[in-house]
């Protein structure tokens, strides 16, 4: 590989990154992330699925019209009317790609499809030749190529190149591969395959055994040309290749790799954060590059070592991942310019009308709290986002309880403009009995699945975020699995607020969309 070669970063967070489980997003917050991934410079948004549901459909359309730079690309199986579908998601884009995708593994032949090798290679054939009447970037992914027999695996990618496909993703689908693995996959496509050089090579890892990102690099290093990967690698089951850890990879390591991508890598961190919020799944302190202790030295030696000379314990700088190296910035005096400058490096573009109202709250947070941090602006910020329409708006709650007594719970509520109160008693304790009160009001039952509580920031008075994965148990809804998120300087409100936004999200969420394998 020559010094400037380039790769290209594939961004899959708005399809194969929303399948993790409660990750779904509304269009409102996918066309933000949409935009921060455009920001953050990758070369192509997957941003759904277009047959799976309306609302897929909706938001790859919406997304196409928003967001002209990067390419914009819609999943589709092989056939007409996925493919049509996609088409008809994408026309209104600047620069469209159809995505197709096919199984070619003997255990998906066999099991799921139940065709043989000749049908697989036609099959692959007419839904390139199919997408290629419509759009002139194609991309064929062999799902389970990973576990696919490679002279059988260089017949289809041979076959589909012949007939127009751009790119050749080389998907493993289970996380099954090692970094051995993958290099020699991509080493014998470059070398087997005669029209290869016809089409890019692209892969796409999951993690299951954790070696999503390490496979990718393996993959680069073979000659792969296109990356595939999500912020903070969110995805099916334990996720896919994590963009973050792919990027700074390649650019720390750029003496071994000798290619770069076009991410404007200081925006790292805030588009981490906003994925994070709105999809509720928050980064493990530990994550490299964005995680929240990724830069903090505690041991002494080191301490002593950085002062003496950074380059002794940091391989990268905070700074150029978009961390600030103190995150302490607003008061009680600072104004709406300074709030907007500040939203505006955490990643949120806010119009008129939003900052007026986070200014707002800006002012009644800051007679609560002294400091205000960058966790507090980016919780204020992401309200904007939330569910809309709120069916149940939260107005109030108070509690009275003691030690081994349920605790007596009033909760008000707004529905359609009117208010409503429920009381009861009942619960193992006060979050219980909000969350059961909440029940009761909405008339939706639930089983919660997660609960989680943290501090946005630092201090005694920071404000707590709190997250909760619900399954609805209600006939109508049952099996639908949403997260909500609340803050507050209140844990009990946060608490309630994050039960409602997942409640919300059920009453208004509609069928869960399916998995490419289960439609
Ligand atoms: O993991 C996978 O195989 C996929 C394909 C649809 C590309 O996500
Ligand atoms: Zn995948």
């Amino acid at each position: 590989m020559s010094a400037h070669q380039s790769v290209q970063i594939f961004d899959t967070t708005l399809r194969d990154g929303e399948q993790s489980p409660g990750a779904s997003m509304n269009l409102t917050e996918k066309i933000e992330v949409a935009h921060a991934l455009s920001q953050l410079g990758v070369d192509v948004i997957e941003a759904g699925f277009p047959i799976a549901s309306p609302g897929d459909f909706e938001s790859v359309r919406e997304i196409a019209r928003a967001v002209r730079e990067p390419i914009i690309c819609g999943l589709a199986r092989c056939n007409d009317s996925d493919v049509d579908r996609a088409w008809e998601a994408l026309a209104e884009a600047a620069r469209p790609r159809i995505h197709v995708f096919l199984a070619t593994s003997a255990i998906h032949r066999e099991f799921k499809l139940r065709m043989d090798e000749d049908e697989v290679v036609r099959r692959a054939v007419a839904g390139v030749r199919r997408a290629r009447e419509k759009c002139e970037d194609i991309e064929f992914s062999p799902e389970d190529a990973a576990r696919t027999e490679i002279d059988f695996l260089c017949r289809v990618v041979e076959a589909v190149i012949d007939v127009g496909a751009t790119t050749v993703n080389i998907p493993d689908t289970v996380g099954y591969a090692t970094p051995q693995q993958m290099f020699d996959v991509i080493h014998a496509l470059r070398n087997r395959v005669p029209n290869i050089d016809k089409a890019i090579l692209s892969v796409h890892c999951h993690d299951d055994l954790g070696l999503a990102v390490a496979n990718s690099l393996a993959a680069v290093q073979a000659g792969a040309g296109q990356v595939e990967c999500t912020i903070n690698g969110i995805g099916e089951r334990a996720g896919n290749c994590s963009l973050e850890e792919v990027v700074m990879a390649l650019k720390t390591r750029a003496d071994l790799y000798k290619c770069q991508s076009r991410i404007a890598t200081q925006r790292l961190v805030p588009t981490s954060r906003l994925v994070a919020n709105i999809t509720g799944i928050q980064v493990p302190r530990n994550k490299a590059i964005v995680g929240r202790n990724a830069f903090a030295h505690e041991a002494g030696i080191h301490q002593d070592g950085m002062l003496k000379d950074r380059n002794t314990y940091e391989i990268m700088r905070p700074e150029d991942v978009g961390l600030e190296r103190t995150d302490l910035v607003l008061g009680k005096h600072s104004g709406r310019a300074a709030l907007a400058d500040r939203a505006a490096v955490l990643g949120y573009q806010l119009t008129g009308e939003q900052l007026q109202t986070v200014f707002e709250q800006f002012k009644l947070l800051a007679d609560r709290k002294k400091e205000i941090y960058d966790g507090d602006i980016a919780a204020l910020c992401e309200q904007q986002f939330a569910v809309l329409p709120e069916l149940f708006v939260f107005e109030g709650y108070s509690v009275s309880c003691e030690s081994g007594n349920a605790p007596t719970v009033t909760l008000r509520v707004k529905q359609d403009g009117k208010s409503q109160a429920v009381s009861i008693t009942s619960g193992d304790g006060p979050i219980d009995g909000i969350f059961l009160a909440i029940e009761k009001i909405t008339g939706i039952t639930t089983v919660c699945r997660d609960f989680r509580v943290q501090a946005v920031t630092v201090g005694k008075d920071a404000q707590a975020e709190v997250s909760v994965e619900l399954e609805a148990t209600s006939e109508r809804y049952r099996g639908q699995l949403h997260r909500g998120r609340g803050v507050s300087t209140d844990s009990l409100e946060a608490s309630a607020k994050a039960f409602l936004a997942a409640v919300n999200r059920v009453a208004i969420g509609g069928k869960p969309r399916l998995h490419p394998q289960q439609l």
